[in-house]
């Protein structure tokens, strides 16, 4: 537990990820999640208030920093829909095999250390022909990857 990493670096991120590009990235595509979701690298919850009632179940968002989990654990509570937080690194999830409808993946993959074991237990937790939405920043435009099955 440092200074740095529990008070000051969560904060840093939170504003990174706010600006209003970014943003209107997040209306636009968050709402087509459905079913089960699960979100890699959920952060402090930015995405939890944009999710669509009339099309998820549950979203279980999953992210290794026990500071953010808390910020969005605030984000949980005013969500629309209901909301799971795990505390771990997507390399290797806690989830049984095809348990997910749609995956969100937000400036996530670049703060993954070993993006392809992350990217393979993805493949192994949603289930067949379903949906991964990913979005990563690139020079000064966004990038944007959506749609096509996870498997
Ligand atoms: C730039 S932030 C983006 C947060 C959130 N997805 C958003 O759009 O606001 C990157 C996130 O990836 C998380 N992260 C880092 N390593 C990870 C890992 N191995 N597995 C899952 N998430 C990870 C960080 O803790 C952080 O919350």
């Amino acid at each position: 537990m440092t200074f740095w990493n529990d008070r000051v670096l969560p904060v840093l991120i939170e504003k990174a990820c706010r600006s209003h590009e970014i943003l209107d990235e997040r209306r636009r595509y968050v709402p087509r999640a459905s079913g089960e979701v699960i979100e890699l690298g959920v952060g402090s919850g930015l995405n939890l208030a944009l999710y669509d009632p009339a099309r998820v179940t549950r979203v279980t968002g999953i992210d290794p920093s026990q500071p953010l989990l808390d910020r969005a654990a605030h984000r949980a509570a005013t969500s629309p829909v209901p909301v799971s937080l795990v505390k771990g690194g997507a390399e290797r999830m806690p989830f049984d095999a095809g348990r997910f409808d749609s995956a969100v993946v937000t400036f996530t993959l670049c703060s993954i250390d070993d993006v392809t074991a992350a990217l393979a237990e993805l493949r192994r937790v949603l289930r067949v022909g379903r949906r991964c939405t990913s979005w990563s920043t690139g020079s000064r435009r966004l990038r944007r990857r959506s749609g096509g099955s996870a498997r």
